[in-house]
């Protein structure tokens, strides 16, 4: 299936399931190569000569250690252009900077504000690109959290990837954004099944349910949406959370506070839900206090560490199956 994927990686909602494990199978490879068995660098080199454009509109740790390093690894060179190198659709249009960028380099890792400016960039560029984040989607997170959650549970219960996956209850107790919707994208197509809670103030869009009930249909899993956080992790394999306050939505964050009240992920609220005995907890991070407490964000359930380390082997899959293409 590796060979098979699409030239960019906007949103996994534009993969099969089959390509999105054939990355997740990848990245596990590579993991164990690298990390267990010492190899450090691709012997193929397969980036050789080649140029990766990163470009940045928004901070970054993870994402952006885990792209440069992975480039290292497989023999290119990674350039870094940050919102005050280029600014991206401010002195030209993004158009016309998608042009020129991918004329000279050999793939694109944006991290952008709008849906719409990552479209716009595949869209007008000549070579690959990657999403390293927008408003809508964060793609190569969601990638991470499939491995994660393939090594957590495939430990306590040997399996293959989807054996594994099929029938996990992840339950999203949180606001409505990035990294909840490319959830919804890529984890009912693989057979998980989400109960999303959100304040009702903050719901899913209806496109994006949408195109989540048809997936989950196909692979016979559930998406249920509620406001009741007790009620969400009723039976929940996997807690998941993320910041209440997004990049770029700062000025309303004591707004935010006040509509996320009730919201915070503690071990209290997973009792009285009733999660499943073993649940883990997850979360992209950066984290911010408010949405988990310390306790569960630093107890054994936690694998937050393991979910941001495997942003490395996630990326380094994605971008050794798309910039080495051509
Ligand atoms: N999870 C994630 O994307 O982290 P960074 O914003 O630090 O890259
Ligand atoms: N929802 C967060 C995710 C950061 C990785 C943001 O967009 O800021």
């Amino acid at each position: 299936a590796l060979s098979t994927l699409p030239r960019d990686l906007v949103t996994l909602g534009d993969y099969s399931a089959e390509q999105i494990g054939a990355l997740v199978e990848s990245a596990a490879d590579f993991k164990r190569k690298t990390k267990y068995e010492g190899q450090s660098f691709h012997p193929d080199e397969p980036l050789k000569g080649k140029t990766i454009a990163m470009l940045f509109s928004k901070r970054s740790t993870r994402t952006r250690v885990a792209s440069e390093s992975s480039i290292a690894y497989l023999g290119g060179h990674a350039m870094f252009l940050g919102k005050d190198d280029i600014q991206l659709g401010v002195n030209e249009s993004l158009r016309d900077s998608a042009q020129v960028i991918s004329s000279m380099v050999d793939g694109v890792f944006a991290r952008v504000g709008a849906h719409e400016e990552i479209t716009t960039l595949a869209q007008y560029s000549t070579v690959p690109v990657v999403n390293a984040l927008c408003d809508e989607n964060h793609p190569t997170q969601i990638l991470a959290d499939l491995l994660t959650i393939w090594e957590v549970f495939g430990q306590r219960q040997e399996g293959s990837l989807f054996g594994v996956l099929k029938g996990l209850n992840v339950a999203w107790i949180g606001d409505s954004n990035n990294i909840v919707y490319e959830m919804l994208a890529a984890m009912p197509k693989c057979g998980m099944n989400m109960s999303v809670c959100t304040p009702s103030k903050y719901p899913i869009p209806e496109p994006i349910r949408q195109r989540a009930a048809i997936d989950a249909q196909k692979a016979s899993a559930s998406v249920t949406y509620c406001h009741d956080p007790i009620a969400a992790v009723q039976g929940a394999d996997i807690i998941v959370t993320d910041t209440w306050v997004s990049m770029g939505q700062e000025a309303e964050k004591a707004q935010r506070m006040i509509d996320f009240d009730g919201y915070q992920v503690s071990m209290d609220m997973a009792a009285k839900g009733n999660a499943n005995k073993d649940w883990i907890f997850m979360h992209c991070l950066p984290r911010k206090p408010e949405e988990v407490t310390d306790e569960v964000f630093y107890s054994d359930r936690s694998v937050v560490f393991q979910e941001a380390e495997n942003r490395k082997w996630t990326i380094l899959a994605a971008f050794n199956a798309l910039f080495s293409k051509r």
